[in-house]
Order: structure tokens, then sequence, then C-alpha cells
């Protein structure tokens, strides 16, 4: 690991890293996030991986300015008063993701939403500026650990697994971003954090709250988690005509329509194409008029945890609703 000091040199350095896949911890103004090159669904599967996350929640995406943030979701009025007025600073904005975002898939968890950010500490905005890429941070501790606000609580907790750390100093705001949900009829007060509540109602009106009856929406809308249409059947060993198979490893015989998540059986690269699989073969079996999407086994080990867990929702029966409320 290298503990690098936020000067051109190391600036340079961290965002080089990045641009090459590796993980890069960095301080920003609300807490250490654990980065990653966003498009690149192998270096965010590996973030997932490195903070030992059962499940695949979504990442928030940091920017240098809003210009560019923009060029990943698509902002309304609400979001441009925001944007004017907080950013950079600690608040996330989840909006609807554009066709052409290059983010990838595993970095939203396959929703059609993307939080994004642009954080005010210099040294950030300075690393994604240099890297020109959204960059892909959750906190930078181990999942179910408090969020770091030191470089020397990153090293403790994830120096074995990240290729370098930025050292910003410690965090002035010290939690978490405001995460507000501006993808549907109502913005929706997602996790409490830097910014308050009152700062956005009096530029935006009222918020609601997690919890409100205005914040019940249904599957496919606003925070819900992608689902695909088709039904899915788990642990297939066996494949019929009538489905499209979600491999993993060598594929089974007798498939027509197949997606395989890693025909070598790394859980890596089977969650970095978990969402766009799922996705491809939902397609697939609609336009073929295909019954079920079965999916073969994943190994309940490291990455396995999060894939089973994501295969297991898709498979499950569908809820009317579903918020996320998570900040693991
Ligand atoms: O201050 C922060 O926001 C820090 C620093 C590093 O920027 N990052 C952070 O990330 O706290 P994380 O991954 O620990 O928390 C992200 C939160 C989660 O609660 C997640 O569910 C929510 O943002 N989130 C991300 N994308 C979302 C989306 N598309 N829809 C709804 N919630 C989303
Ligand atoms: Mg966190």
């Amino acid at each position: 690991m290298e503990l690098l000091v936020p000067d051109t040199v190391g600036i340079t350095r961290a965002a080089t890293l990045l641009c090459s896949g590796e993980l890069v911890a960095f301080g920003t103004e609300t807490v250490y996030g654990l980065g990653a090159d966003a498009t690149n669904p192998r270096a965010v599967a590996a973030v997932f991986a490195a903070k030992g996350r059962p499940r695949f929640n979504p990442l928030i995406c940091h920017y240098a300015d809003a210009a560019s943030a923009f060029r990943d979701v698509v902002p309304g009025a609400a979001a441009d008063t925001l944007a004017e007025r907080l950013w950079p600073g600690p608040l996330t904005l989840v909006l609807p993701r554009r066709d052409d975002s290059r983010v990838a898939m595993l970095t939203g968890a396959g929703l059609d939403t993307l939080a994004v950010r642009v954080p005010s500490h210099p040294a950030a905005r300075a690393l994604m500026a240099a890297t020109a890429l959204p960059i892909a941070a959750p906190s930078a501790n181990r999942s179910g650990r408090v969020s770091p606000t030191t470089a020397l609580h990153v090293i403790e907790e994830l120096g074995e697994q990240v290729a370098a750390v930025l050292d910003c100093g410690i965090c002035t705001v010290g939690v978490e971003s405001t995460v507000l949900d501006l993808s549907g009829d109502h913005p929706v007060l997602l996790r409490p954090g830097g910014v308050t509540l009152e700062a956005i109602e009096a530029l935006i009106g009222p918020v609601a709250r997690i919890g409100d009856a205005k914040t019940v929406r249904s599957p496919g809308l606003g925070v819900s988690h992608y689902a695909p249409s088709c039904p899915v059947r788990l642990n297939a060993h066996t494949v019929s005509a009538d489905e499209a198979l979600l491999a993993f490893g060598g594929a089974l015989a007798g498939a027509g329509t197949v997606f395989n998540l890693s025909p070598h059986g790394d859980l890596i690269e089977a969650a970095a194409r978990l969402f766009i699989g799922l996705r491809q073969l939902d397609a697939e079996a609609n336009r073929r008029g295909l019954a079920r999407i079965a999916a073969m086994p994943v190994p309940e080990r490291g990455l396995g945890l999060a894939i089973n867990d994501r295969l297991r929702r898709a498979a499950a029966p569908r809820p009317t609703h579903e918020v996320i409320d998570e900040s693991a």
C-alpha cells in the first residue's frame, strides 16, 4: 500500500492508479471514501470485495463539478438549484441515470437511478479532476464498522486491500453526506447527513422522509431495486427449452440463451457482470417468449454472498413496495 500526500505528485499517482482499475482511498469533507473507477465493473466489484459487503448497495459517484455529474444523470429544476447552492459539499443527489451514462451497472446496483455528489474537499476535487472519471466511493470501512475520518483509520481497516491511501487530513464534517432522492414525484430524504434538511427545504420546499406515506414506491420506480420482469429460478442444475440460463463456470448443456457470469468461476468477474447479465437475459427472454431465467448455483463465499443475496431477491415474490434504507 502506498501512502500519498495530496500534492501534485501524490494526486497524479492516485489518479493513475484509479485510471488503471486500482482502489485508492481518499479523504472528503465527510468521511474517507474507498475509491474506484465507476465505469470499470471489475474495479467496482473489488470495492464490494474489499468492504466485505454481503450485498450490492448502490454506490455514490463523485465528480469534480456539477457539469461532469450531470453528464451521467438527468437533473431537474430542484437538482439544478441544489447543485448551484450546495455543491461542492456534503449532499448526494439520486437522479435518473442517463441512457448513455458510462457508469457501470454494478455501481448503481442495477438501478435506473444514480447517486451523484461533488465533494468540497480540495484534494478530493483535484483527484476527481485529474482522473476525469466518475469515482465510485463508499465509506472506506469494512461493512458494519464505523466510517473512517482519518487516513490512519483507513490504513488500520483496509490497508491490505487498497493500492494507495491519499492522506487528506482529518475530515471536517465527520458524518456522511445527506442523500436526497430527486428521481420521483417528491423529494425524499434517504439519509440525513452533512447538509441539514432545513437548508434543503429552504431552497426547494418540503422534503418527505423515509417512512412517510409519500415515500412508498412501486417496484421499478424511484429507489426500488431493479428486478427482472421474468421469474428467476435458483440453483439450476438442468435447463429447459423455455428458460434463459444465467451460467457460472461451465454452462449447462441444452441452453439456447446463455449469459455466463464467469466461465472460469471467478467471483469478482461474476459480480462485475451480474446486473448486465440479468438485464440482457431478461430482454432476450421477453423477446423470445421464454418463461423464466434459470440461475446456476454460485458458491456462498467472498462476493458470492452478495451475488446470491441479489439472485434470491430477484427470485423472491415481488413486494408491492420497497425502499432502500441502508448505510452500511
Ligand atoms: O459522505 C459520503 O456520502 C461518503 C463519502 C465517501 O462520499 N460515501 C458514503 O457512501 O457514505 P456509502 O456507500 O457508505 O453510502 C451510500 C448511500 C447508501 O445509503 C446507499 O443506499 C445510497 O447512498 N445510494 C446510493 N445510490 C443510490 C440510489 N441509486 N438510490 C438510492 N440510494 C442510493
Ligand atoms: Mg457507509
